[in-house]
């Protein structure tokens, strides 16, 4: 058998899992999905969702993971031979490509911003009429879908060539970068004149809001920004060592994804009031909003805002890219290892697919705006059915699989080291793993149905 490749160390895990975590869905779904659902309200939901549904499915992949060493469906196949178990994998190469098909669309959007803010777009207008530039580029037929072409060209270029050398040597700088920038936005943001009734808006809970629906929405956040439910955290886990602590990694990964995320909406929702738009108004949200903080921060000065402005998104495009790879490289392995496919074929046959299905989520914010699927534009269909229903009923196959399929010895063993770590706190893990999570998650899938 060949040796498998593992993580150096401790602080190697988290980065690689972080860097799956932390992208688009912090940064420009966690604000907007706030907005639409409450604010305050739907923060305790979302830190209530992460804590007792994502991170006990963080810790049920990363052990189906680390004890078997392989792929979704080879861990399957090696951990419940010969059962029904291993169809589960194929949900998990369904869903990513999903996933990839909208999220290329949104990845197209930080190219397009990118060059717009290289291009002073932003600084020769007044910092009121930003906002209304998104909405303009948005509901134009073309440039949305070159943007969205350019970002899945990307994706695949880089799947082709081999992630190792580049991409994660610069998103090693890119992430960080990000982080102290969003760091910057945030402290600058709650300067402006009207960020107080944002602050407000998100520290102050309106108890009626929190409703069925925001609950699934909660959850289904939990799950997009935990890269939970198709195999990806999993597949991750095969790699690290058996001495490292999957109670520490787990949490170290979801404590940074929440931070950026709570980061991200303290940045943008104060400028969010201070602009004078809505909190609720939809996917555009922080495209409208930072351009606008940038040219503020700039007091005038082009150069500055611009610089800033392109570092960020920069910073956003690398963050979407290795999100993305890892949505791509999941059916790639599959094609190749289970189908004895070319890697090139795989990845075009794939790219091409996805971003067939993402021309009609682009379009959906333009000329298709009136086709609805179940009272949905393509593009929130496809995030609605991946985030609401395919992540968690993955990550509910996974939680079922370790709560009640493994025996308890073997997961009492594969989580404590051999009884060296967590020996005390196992029990408690392993009753929300087994009880708590999936009856969570059974009980948002009725009520999203019921009502
Ligand atoms: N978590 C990433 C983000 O927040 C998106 C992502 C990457 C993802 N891989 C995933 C989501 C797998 C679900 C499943 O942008």
């Amino acid at each position: 058998m060949k040796q498998r490749e593992h993580f150096g160390s401790r602080f190697a895990v988290i980065a690689a899992m972080a860097g799956s975590a932390v992208g688009l869905g912090n940064i420009w779904r966690f604000p907007y999905i706030l907005g639409e659902y409450g604010g305050a309200a739907f923060i305790l939901l979302y830190v209530a969702a992460c804590l007792l549904l994502a991170l006990p499915i963080f810790y049920a992949e990363s052990l189906i993971g680390r004890a078997s060493r392989s792929d979704t469906f080879g861990a399957m196949k090696k951990l419940a031979p010969g059962t029904a178990w291993r169809w589960a994998g194929l949900l998990t190469v369904v869903s990513p490509l999903l996933l990839l098909s909208y999220y290329s669309v949104v990845g197209g959007w930080s190219v397009e911003y990118l060059f717009k803010s290289l291009s002073f777009s932003f600084t020769d207008v007044p910092a009121d009429d930003i906002p209304h530039l998104f909405g303009r580029f948005i509901s134009s037929p073309w440039q949305p879908l070159f943007a969205h072409t350019a970002f899945m060209g990307l994706v695949a270029g880089v799947v082709l060539g081999g992630v190792k050398g580049g991409i994660e040597k610069f998103s090693k700088v890119a992430m960080p970068a990000l982080f102290l920038l969003i760091l910057a936005i945030l402290v600058y943001s709650l300067t402006l004149p009207g960020a107080g009734r944002g602050v407000e808006y998100l520290l102050k809970p309106d108890f009626s809001k929190v409703t069925a629906d925001a609950g699934a929405a909660a959850l289904g956040q939990a799950f997009f920004s935990l890269s939970l439910g198709v195999g990806t955290i999993l597949t991750y886990a095969s790699y690290i060592k058996k001495d490292e602590n999957l109670m520490v990694s787990g949490l170290g990964t979801a404590v940074s994804d929440l931070l950026f995320a709570l980061i991200a909406a303290f940045a943008v929702i104060p400028a969010v009031f201070a602009a004078g738009l809505q909190p609720g108004s939809g996917p555009g949200l922080v495209f409208e909003t930072l351009p606008y903080i940038f040219h503020k921060m700039g007091q005038g000065v082009p150069l500055v805002s611009t610089l800033v402005s392109s570092v960020f998104f920069v910073a956003i495009l690398a963050a979407a890219l290795t999100s993305a790879i890892s949505m791509l490289e999941v059916g790639v392995a599959f094609l190749t290892d289970e189908r004895g496919m070319k890697r090139r074929t795989a990845t075009w046959i794939l790219a091409f697919g996805c971003w067939a299905v993402g021309i009609l989520c682009s379009l959906s914010f333009g000329p298709l705006s009136h086709v609805k699927v179940l009272g949905y534009t393509f593009f929130d269909f496809l995030d609605h059915l991946c985030s609401d229903w395919l992540l968690p009923l993955g990550g509910l196959i996974f939680t079922l699989f370790v709560g009640w399929k493994m025996s308890k010895k073997e997961v009492r063993n594969e989580f404590t080291n051999g009884e060296t770590v967590n020996t005390r706190i196992f029990g408690v893990i392993y009753f929300l793993m087994r009880f708590v999570t999936p009856v969570g998650i059974v009980i948002v899938f009725l009520t999203n149905l019921l009502m």
